[in-house]
């Protein structure tokens, strides 16, 4: 029988890892870290240890947290078992077995984790807006209150601003791909938003809808109204800094009460009680 070999060559996106990439042009653990570290110090005196990593996927943050000192333990949780494996194999699988006692990646609904004493609980890249419904996020947020410390803290992201619920594709260049950020339908009777990333390669090949959010897109008020209901006792809003000079976003982020409408804004929200 005749080969096919010329039908059958393989592209880039045929041997590309979605993990990967989205670790690279996604996240940026060490921003986070340095954030949660700063702010706890701040608000606290005292510096974090124990970090719950809520919506966790690669983990790649609680790899971060336990690199940064020995005392530090993190506990990372999702409810997808493959995106875990994929985690533990890349961040934690070669480290030593008094390392490995830091990190503990628990395969689980974040609404059914149970109590615990965590100095920070964080859940960002907006992954609870996947709770749309008031009274889920609500218990979302009692169920954290549970498992922090009496000075712990909880720290979650947001975005917004006109563009936010605009359809739109935003395509960034990396050295080997280029990452897509698709946000293809918006519903404002419900705010509810549908967004994807996909990944073009230099040959043409493309992972298209490699990640998919169905997601509400929540309100910073509205946020802030729902952790006062769910037992938080103050929140706070940080706010990212613009360098006027490089007309770009700085890593900077200053605690805000009134801010200018701009067309797309990021920002965290830091509760404590
Ligand atoms: C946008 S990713 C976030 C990954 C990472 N935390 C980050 O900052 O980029 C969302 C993750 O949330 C997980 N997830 C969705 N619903 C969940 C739930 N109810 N409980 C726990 N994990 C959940 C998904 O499996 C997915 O890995």
């Amino acid at each position: 029988m005749p080969r096919k070999d010329s039908q059958s060559k393989s592209t880039i996106a045929d041997n590309a890892d979605k993990y990967e990439l989205y670790e690279e042009s996604v996240q940026c653990a060490e921003a986070e870290i340095d954030f949660i570290e700063e702010q706890f110090y701040e608000l606290r005196g005292r510096h974090a240890r124990s970090l719950r990593e809520d919506f966790c996927g690669t983990a790649r943050v609680c790899k971060e947290w336990i690199d940064r000192n020995n005392k530090n333990y993190a506990v990372g949780v999702d409810i997808d078992q493959t995106v875990l494996d994929w985690g533990y194999k890349k961040h934690f699988l070669s480290l030593s077995q008094r390392k490995k006692t830091r990190i503990n990646l628990i395969n689980s609904d974040v609404l059914e984790i149970g109590n615990g004493a965590h100095d920070v609980i964080c859940a960002t890249n907006f992954s609870y807006w996947c709770f749309s419904e008031r009274n889920v996020l609500a218990d979302y947020f009692k169920s954290v209150k549970g498992s922090l410390k009496n000075d712990g803290m909880l720290i979650l992201d947001f975005y917004g601003g006109h563009d936010a619920t605009k359809k739109l594709r935003e395509e960034t260049k990396y050295d080997d791909f280029v990452y897509i950020w698709e946000q293809a339908d918006f519903n404002p009777i419900n705010n509810m938003q549908l967004c994807y990333i996909h990944f073009k390669f230099s040959d043409g090949s493309k992972l298209d809808r490699a990640f998919t959010y169905s997601w509400r897109l929540w309100s910073i008020k509205e946020l802030r109204e729902l952790l006062l209901e769910s037992g938080f006792s103050q929140s706070y809003v940080y706010w990212q800094e613009w360098d006027d000079d490089k007309n770009e976003a700085k890593s900077d982020f200053t605690i805000l009460e009134k801010v200018d409408s701009d067309a797309s804004w990021i920002g965290y929200i830091v509760a404590l009680f």
